[in-house]
């Protein structure tokens, strides 16, 4: 029998990697950059399955170039605002994600993110480098305080809940804004509350909703000129849920205390961005489910998508078309 031929758009660890490689001819793009689009059209011709990451946008053309023997699309990603999913229902290919197995992790990067700015971190271990550590000083680094204050969460899906977890045990009051989730179905000591209660309230504001036309600049500089001036931004979302320029003004102008991003618009931001000149910007590029053990999951998830996909069997984490 000849064994299905798919591409494979970077190196994944080896828990998928093994499971392709045992069932299928897998054209893996060897680079640490993603296949540019001319790249991505050519090698996809004629497979049966791709395997992409959310640095790929998998569209109606990608889909065509592909061929008609495209039987599915799995991405190692829970996100998938990459690939255009009504294109892939329209010619009956099914899309796969890696939900659940990186709640945690990117939980955690979101607290690591919301304690860093809160309490300075970055600064302070750039102070230290600097040699400017010359005694100790009653008002070097003030932060503002984590314990007692409150968290307002735009989005309580699984992430969104596990955020809540943590910060109940640091002692925060947890606001959120999720239509989706009513007040009988809130978790226990969450409190729901509109959009605009959550910005004016809200110590932090984490963001955990997909990128969708409607969460797009969901952060512009209406909401920013709403919260307190003390407010900490997190985002480990997509970037494109914040409006850069509008978070620019809202922290070179002091309008917030401070933001940090593990996401951005674009991504990767630029490296002359006038935000990465600001001492009230954490940033990282885009590790909120990058621990060893979550990125193994995920190469295994994505992989058993797509071989059930190949099979012509459900997918196991099928995105709803
Ligand atoms: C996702 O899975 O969507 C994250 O952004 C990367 O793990």
């Amino acid at each position: 029998m000849t064994r299905p031929k798919i591409f494979v758009t970077r190196r994944i660890p080896e828990e998928g990697l093994h499971l392709l490689e045992a069932a299928c001819t897998v054209d893996l793009w060897p680079e640490d950059r993603p296949p540019s689009r001319e790249a991505l059209l050519a090698r996809v011709r004629g497979v049966e399955g791709i395997l992409s990451m959310l640095t790929d946008r998998i569209d109606a053309a990608v889909m065509d170039a592909a061929g008609p023997q495209l039987k599915v699309i799995s991405n190692y990603a829970v996100g998938y605002d990459n690939i255009d999913i009504p294109a892939a229902t329209a010619r009956g290919i099914p899309v796969g994600h890696t939900p659940g197995v990186l709640t945690e992790t990117t939980a955690d990067f979101a607290f690591a993110l919301l304690m860093a700015a809160a309490r300075r971190l970055i600064e302070a271990d750039a102070f230290v480098r600097a040699g400017r550590w010359k005694t100790w000083e009653p008002q070097r680094l003030l932060g503002v305080d984590v314990y007692g204050s409150t968290l307002g969460l735009i989005g309580l899906g699984r992430i969104g809940r596990a955020v809540a977890r943590r910060a109940l045990g640091f002692g925060m009051r947890v606001l959120y804004h999720d239509l989706a989730v009513p007040p009988e179905a809130a978790p226990e000591r969450c409190t729901p509350a509109d959009l605009d209660t959550l910005l004016r309230q809200a110590d932090f504001i984490s963001l955990h909703v997909p990128l969708t036309p409607k969460t797009r600049h969901l952060i512009d500089a209406a909401a920013f000129a709403k919260m307190k001036p003390s407010a900490v931004l997190v985002n480990t979302a997509r970037g494109p849920v914040v409006d850069p320029q509008a978070l620019y003004d809202a922290l070179s102008k002091r309008r917030i205390f401070a933001a940090a991003l593990d996401v951005t618009e674009p991504e990767p931001i630029p490296a002359d961005s006038p935000l990465l000149q600001l001492d009230n910007l954490v940033i990282a590029p885009h590790i909120g489910s990058a621990s060893r053990a979550t990125r193994g999951k995920m190469a295994r998830m994505a992989a058993e998508n797509l071989l059930a996909g190949l099979r012509g069997e459900p997918l196991p984490h099928r995105v709803e078309g």
